[in-house]
């Protein structure tokens, strides 16, 4: 329905359900913003013993109207979304 996609602030889109890995996200207007988050990877990182592990990375790429926020505000909001999914117990210290 036409009505649950409009009206909105943010427009968060998949392309990974589809396979897509990074995207160039265009604004819908009048939003502020759209997040594009890509396919998950099982990847190898290392901890902080040099150690390698599996970890599970994503590229999320934003795209922001800066007429309503400055790039410093979107990498914060992007850096606090990151620390809440990779940690979500710290939710429970958002809620009321
Ligand atoms: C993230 O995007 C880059 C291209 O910018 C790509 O090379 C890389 O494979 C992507 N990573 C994942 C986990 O999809």
């Amino acid at each position: 329905m036409p009505q649950d996609v409009t009206g909105g602030t943010i427009t968060l889109s998949n392309i990974g359900a589809i396979g897509g890995k990074f995207g160039s996200p265009l604004l819908n207007l009048p939003e502020v913003a759209i997040i594009a988050l890509g396919r998950i990877q099982k990847l190898p990182r290392f901890d902080d013993n040099g150690n390698i592990y599996p970890a599970s990375v994503t590229n999320v790429t934003i795209g922001a109207d800066h007429r309503v926020v400055d790039g410093a505000t979107v990498a914060r909001f992007c850096n606090e979304w990151k620390n809440l999914i990779e940690k979500p117990q710290l939710f429970l210290l958002h809620m009321r």
